[in-house]
């Protein structure tokens, strides 16, 4: 198997049974939303559904970026897929970079990556690392998503988990541009995308500026991709990895720093375990939460019911927390007042 084939195998071993979570949490428990002892709703009128990027979502809910590439990650993807097709949820495929690492679209490999004969009326979000998209033309980046039907591009930026992976990318130059370049170039909505460290305000603001109109924060408090790469590292970069563990912003604290900058779509991923989370992040800003780890891991030990139930799960708990602050709608509970705890308003100001 290619050293990228082995990777993804050991990053989804790591991610269903390994100690892999960050230490210090998303900080959204420092949001206290506003009990209402009086809503004057009905639970089952309570409106979830949501739009994202044309489509009608059934809830607020993306299964976030994993996998592709190999047989292995192929079948997970199919059983994702299905998953998020039957559960009315976005889904986010893994790095493309594995279908085009010979400079053209492997058609083989990007099997593995094709779902929408299983998913035909949800978003589905392709992927690339800010470092490869600024290797690629942007031809290229377009034919990768028309393989794969996708319906945006999440570019992903990760210094954090590259600065510990063995033969991670080290030179973070170019970037800019080629974000700049996608988004004004491609057909398809560009997301600009975090995974587990989070978005301060300045980046966002250079985001803006390079014309992104879609963010997920994917902040800290969830799994820790350093923490993944020190499980796979030897030598000095297993001690780095336990030192830069829990690096990054929280997930609460990335939704406070990016809402004010108005974004098109502020979708919160990182530590998202449950509805609560989810109503929480949204009552911050978010328009949309997005899922990894507890999905995969809901996946492994319960099969695709397994995994379903469990969203269900968050969409209840998401529609109880509507109706215990009186809100009718995802509009409503963004609009509802909360109390924010000391370690998260510290935060507040643009960083
Ligand atoms: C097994 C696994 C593989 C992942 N691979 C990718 C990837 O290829 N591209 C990406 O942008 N994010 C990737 N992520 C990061 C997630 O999309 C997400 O940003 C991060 O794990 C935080 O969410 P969580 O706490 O819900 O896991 C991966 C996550 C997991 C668990």
């Amino acid at each position: 198997m290619s050293e990228l084939g082995s990777r993804k195998g050991d990053h989804i071993d790591l991610a269903i049974s390994g100690n892999v979570g960050f230490r210090k949490g998303t900080l959204l428990d420092e949001v206290q939303l506003i009990h209402c002892s009086l809503p004057e709703l009905h639970v089952d009128k309570i409106e979830l559904a949501t739009d994202f990027l044309g489509c009608r979502l059934s809830a607020p809910l993306l299964i976030a970026a994993m996998t592709g590439g190999t047989e292995r990650a192929g079948l997970l993807n199919l059983k994702l897929a299905e998953v998020a097709e039957q559960a009315g949820v976005a889904l986010g495929l893994g790095s493309q970079r594995a279908m085009v690492k010979t400079g053209e679209v492997n058609q083989e490999i990007a099997a593995s990556y094709r779902l929408r004969q299983v998913a035909p009326s949800i978003p589905i979000l392709g992927n690339l690392g800010a470092v490869q998209a600024a290797e690629m033309s942007t031809s290229l980046v377009s034919e990768m998503l028309d393989a794969v039907q996708a319906s945006a591009l999440c570019i992903h930026l990760n210094p954090a988990q590259e600065m510990i992976q063995p033969g991670g990318d080290r030179d973070f130059r170019g970037c800019e541009d080629a974000i700049a370049r996608l988004a004004d170039e491609l057909k398809l909505p560009v997301i600009a995308k975090e995974t587990g460290c989070g978005i301060s305000a300045s980046v966002g603001h250079r985001l803006k500026k390079l014309g992104v109109q879609h963010v997920d924060i994917s902040g800290g408090g969830g799994t820790s991709w350093v923490g993944v790469e020190a499980r796979r590292a030897h030598g000095d970069k297993v001690r780095q990895g336990e030192e830069f563990w829990d690096w990054g912003i929280p997930t609460a604290a990335s939704i406070l720093q990016l809402a004010p900058l108005q974004f098109q779509t502020l979708i919160a991923t990182g530590g998202i375990k449950s509805g609560l989370d989810v109503a929480r992040a949204l009552n911050l800003g978010a328009n949309l939460a997005g899922i990894a780890r507890p999905v995969l891991q809901a996946l492994d030990a319960g099969g695709q019911e397994g995994a379903i139930s469990f969203i269900e799960a968050v969409a209840d708990d998401l529609r109880a927390a509507m109706l215990l602050t009186g809100s009718g709608s995802v509009k409503a509970l963004q609009e509802k007042p909360r109390l924010i705890g000391p370690n998260l308003q510290v935060w507040k100001a643009p960083l």
